[in-house]
């Protein structure tokens, strides 16, 4: 939520700001805005709404300088307006600052700065921080700044610049992310590394309570005792190319069509013949696998439904009971601490700050984390004991699509080694279903193949208001998250349920011609689901099937049916979610939705 960005080098500040604005926007778009220095002055341009906005402004009215800040911003305090557009300045226009994330006691703080004649331009949060730094502002950026982040509850990663000190940026991280990339003479700060890939794949990843003075030939780390910290470079695996949408007019699109090569690459790197390699930050040795009581799993939104997905899993292959949450109620519960439990938490960004504080509780309670992340090097990737990759490259599309997939593919081999290490599967089981899981990648293509046909069906239904998503067993979670893609990208109304729990309450709301998508395909509870659907038809729902391949009685029943392949029970949430994921898109296209930035949507949830 929000993005920040900033640079210091020779390149033309404009275009080096505007081009890492456009990788960060799917972390906000209520407004963007840059600041440079350029004689002894801070200049600002700001504005509301999409970056295309502020492009036009730079366009006309290009910044000067070789040192630049730059944001995009999701609104919390304060709506999206031009005034409230991020740079903040103080009321000298000394200090120019970015910011991402919340400050939680800014109402005191500005009452106190109120009192002391500050005046404000905006109803922001953020305002009160160039206010505090310029206050404290002697002759040391660094210094005022440590001064200022002192007063601050929160979280917030920072970037700000000084008229006084044209030379540097100083950036603050606690609690929002915040990397460095590393140039030749040049470098380049920003809230996640797709905004680095152009410059360079060398990153320092800072971590909470670190403050760094970025300057065009040397960077410097400090903590908050202003003593000095040495940090690691790193080589980052994404490449700036990975970053572009190809063909595909959307990002969402381009996702959605990856899957099958994100899967085939998962399965070269992490299945060796009949055996697993999870990575090498997957460090937990197999006697504490073994001995596992029980695994509790939280996350939030897509990454929460493939966690339920992940307590079939592991409850059926590796018999380990396992509970779900959503993080930002696990959080406030008080889970009973018995045994020797495997707290999970399974994230796409590895920075949602639910995700994050439920982790952090599980650790105070001394609890063994593992972690399921896409981005490499999160903080959820570095506060977790071990982290397994998703290895799904770069996901931009605001809607998960691909990196849903592959944490489902994550979760499927991780109980698979789980039920290997307890003898709950034998090999002969375990090369069976490794077999399986081989044929995925073909039968994912054959299903993008027939795209037509979803586009036809979504022709049919895209003026429906409200929609019912219904499955059974492991494809519950399925259900429940083809309704979250639908309204998500549609803004049309739809519900997940599991499909035996429609009689006692929901199917009230089935009138004559209720849009019902019904995942019905060769499974224990196949049967069940056909009932379910026959009672939903007697009440003259209009019910769009999800079947198997070579199934002739859902084709009598269903209104409009697509097949997939055929495939294991537990293997087929991975092949339902394609048809359910295209579903949504092309519904939303077919609305004009701004598919690839929802309303309201941020892709990065850094705040609670
Ligand atoms: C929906 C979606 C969100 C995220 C959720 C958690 O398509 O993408 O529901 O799944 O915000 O994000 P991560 O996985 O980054 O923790």
């Amino acid at each position: 939520m929000c993005g920040i960005v900033g640079y210091i080098g020779d390149k033309d500040i404009n275009s080096v700001l505007m081009a890492g604005l456009w990788r960060l926007e799917y972390r906000g778009y209520d407004s963007s805005g840059v600041a440079s220095v350029m004689d002894g002055d801070i200049d600002v341009r700001k504005v509301k709404g999409r970056l295309m906005n502020l492009q036009k402004i730079l366009s006309d009215k290009p910044l000067s300088g070789t040192i630049g800040i730059g944001h995009t911003r999701w609104a919390t305090h304060g709506e999206p307006s031009d005034q409230n557009a991020h740079p903040q300045v103080g009321c000298k226009n000394q200090v120019a600052v970015v910011h991402n994330g919340i400050i939680e006691n800014y109402y005191s703080l500005k009452e106190e700065l109120l009192k002391r004649k500050h005046f404000f331009k905006s109803d922001t949060d953020t305002e009160v921080i160039a206010h505090l730094i310029e206050e404290n502002y002697e002759d040391d950026l660094k210094e005022s700044v440590l001064k200022s982040i002192s007063k601050l509850k929160g979280s917030y990663a920072i970037a700000v610049i000084c008229n006084a000190e044209p030379d540097k940026i100083v950036v603050y991280k606690y609690g929002s992310p915040l990397i460095v990339g590393i140039g030749k003479n040049e470098n380049i700060i920003a809230s996640d590394i797709t905004a680095l890939l152009d410059h360079t794949k060398d990153i320092i990843t800072m971590n909470d309570g670190e403050l760094g003075v970025i300057q065009k030939n040397k960077v410097e780390f400090f903590n908050n005792e202003n003593k000095k910290v040495t940090k690691e470079k790193k080589k980052i695996k994404w490449s700036a190319e990975s970053l572009g949408k190809g063909d595909f007019p959307h990002y969402m699109l381009k996702e959605i069509h990856e899957q099958p090569n994100v899967i085939k690459k998962n399965i070269k790197l992490k299945i060796k013949g009949n055996e697993f390699n999870l990575g090498k930050n997957f460090n937990f040795s197999p006697k504490e696998l073994a001995n596992l009581s029980h695994i509790i799993i939280q996350a939030c939104g897509t990454s929460w439904h493939a966690g339920y997905v992940g307590k079939y899993l592991f409850e059926d292959f590796a018999r380990i009971r396992t509970e779900i949450d959503i993080s930002s109620e696990f959080r406030y519960r008080n889970p009973i601490r018995d045994g020797a439990p495997l707290v999970m938490a399974i994230t796409q960004s590895g920075e949602t700050a639910d995700t994050l504080a439920g982790l952090r509780e599980a650790k105070a309670k001394f609890l063994k984390i593992l972690s399921l992340v896409n981005v490499q090097g999160s903080t959820i990737a570095r506060e977790s004991d071990s982290t397994i990759y998703l290895d799904a490259g770069p996901e931009i599309g605001v809607a998960s699509t691909k990196a849903f997939t592959s944490q489902l593919f994550q979760l499927y081999l991780l109980s698979l080694y789980l039920a290997k290490l307890k003898w709950t599967l034998n090999d002969s089981e375990i090369s069976k279903k490794i077999k399986e899981i081989k044929a995925l990648p073909k039968k994912m293509k054959k299903i993008l193949e027939k795209e037509k046909e979803i586009k036809k069906i979504a022709k049919k239904f895209k003026n429906a208001k409200d929609f019912m998503f219904i499955g059974r067993g492991i494809n519950y979670p399925s259900a429940l998250e083809g309704a979250l893609k639908l309204k998500e990208i549609s803004y049309i109304h739809a519900t997940g349920y599991p499909a035996g729990e429609m009689k006692h309450g929901p199917i009230a709301l089935i009138s004559e011609g209720s849009p019902v998508v019904a995942i019905a395909t060769k499974s224990s509870v196949y049967e069940k689901m056909l009932s379910n659907i026959e009672e939903l038809k007697s009440r003259k729902a209009k019910v769009i099937v999800i079947g198997t391949e070579g199934d002739n009685i859902i084709k009598k029943l269903g209104n409009d049916v697509f097949y997939i392949p055929e495939c294991t029970e537990n293997l087929s949430p991975i092949l339902v979610s394609i048809p359910l994921q295209l579903f949504a898109y092309h519904i939303a296209v077919l609305n004009d939705r701004d598919v690839d930035r929802p309303r309201n949507l941020a892709k990065s949830v850094t705040v609670e």
